[in-house]
């Protein structure tokens, strides 16, 4: 294989440091014996538009985007997936050969692939989904949740207004109900979600009590340090199905790592320590 050939994508934003995105498309291309690279380029914000459309004549197939960029990238991108442009945020881009970028989010595809790959008769369809949270990694979720047949969702957040706003961008289904009073929802959900930054390692843990939780009912939360948040363990111990949400950051790589390098990647569980290493 030529130089010029070999795949090469980013990760981009700013700072990149946090980033486990490099970790993990980088085992997957040695898993594989692939001859590409993924690498983490800080984007100065200054230079932003004119350093992403000078990516794809450097070479690159594609990129993952974070922090800072998600919403800014829409503004930039030719061609924006359905899925992105309802949630507002784009975290897998594509260099088109004819030098379009294409955006998408698959943070909602991430989120119910977790869930589904531990619990195969799990659907969003089965019942009331509760979510905690009001932000991006809502956004995706609410839109799974949608996607995969939810009639009904019950949603709260500390700032009641970013709530209804959801409710207006996703619909009727959505019903928006009072922070301090989502506790009261719980007994009657089949599914229940945290998506807000609670309960992750140096934060307050979530203020609501869970003793209305229902056994067998599906709890996930998208913290994932500690893997598990008292919020998982609380659940467990009154007999639900837990998944814990490291699972969600490590299929949201999926579809973008097949589409750059030609290989459906799986989740290993020494994919899963590499990661949580360090
Ligand atoms: P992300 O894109 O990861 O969802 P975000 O947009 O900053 O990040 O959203 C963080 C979520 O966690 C929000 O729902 C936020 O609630 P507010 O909209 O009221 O800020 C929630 N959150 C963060 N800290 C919180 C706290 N101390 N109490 C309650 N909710 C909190």
């Amino acid at each position: 294989m030529s130089l010029s050939t070999i795949p090469v994508a980013a990760v981009l934003g700013h700072p990149i440091n946090h980033s486990k995105s490099p970790k993990l498309h980088n085992y997957w291309l040695s898993l594989f014996d692939i001859d590409g690279h993924y690498i983490p380029l800080d984007i100065d914000p200054r230079n932003f538009e004119n350093s992403i459309r000078a990516l794809g004549g450097l070479g690159f197939v594609g990129a993952n985007v974070t922090i800072p960029y998600k919403e800014k990238i829409l503004k930039i991108a030719d061609k924006i997936s359905d899925r992105a442009a309802i949630i507002g945020a784009a975290n897998t881009l594509t260099f088109l050969p004819d030098g379009r970028i294409y955006a998408d989010n698959t943070d909602g595809y991430g989120f119910l692939q977790n869930i589904k790959s531990k619990y195969k008769d799990w659907s969003a369809s089965e019942g009331i989904s509760v979510v905690f949270g009001a932000g991006g990694a809502s956004r995706a979720i609410l839109g799974a949740l949608l996607e995969d047949g939810s009639n009904e969702v019950i949603l709260a957040n500390r700032t009641r207004s970013r709530a209804d706003q959801l409710r207006s961008d996703f619909g009727a289904k959505i019903k928006v109900v009072d922070w301090m009073k989502v506790q009261n929802y719980l007994s009657d959900a089949s599914t229940v979600i945290n998506a807000t930054s609670l309960g992750m390692d140096g934060q307050a843990e979530l203020p609501i009590p869970l003793n209305g939780l229902k056994k067998n009912t599906l709890v996930t939360d998208i913290v994932y340090t500690p893997l598990k948040t008292s919020f998982l363990e609380h659940a467990a111990k009154r007999g639900c199905r837990t998944v814990d949400g490291l699972g969600m950051l490590i299929h949201q790589a999926i579809p973008g790592f097949e589409r750059w390098f030609g290989v459906k990647p799986d989740v290993s569980e020494n994919l899963r320590e590499l990661l949580i290493s360090q």
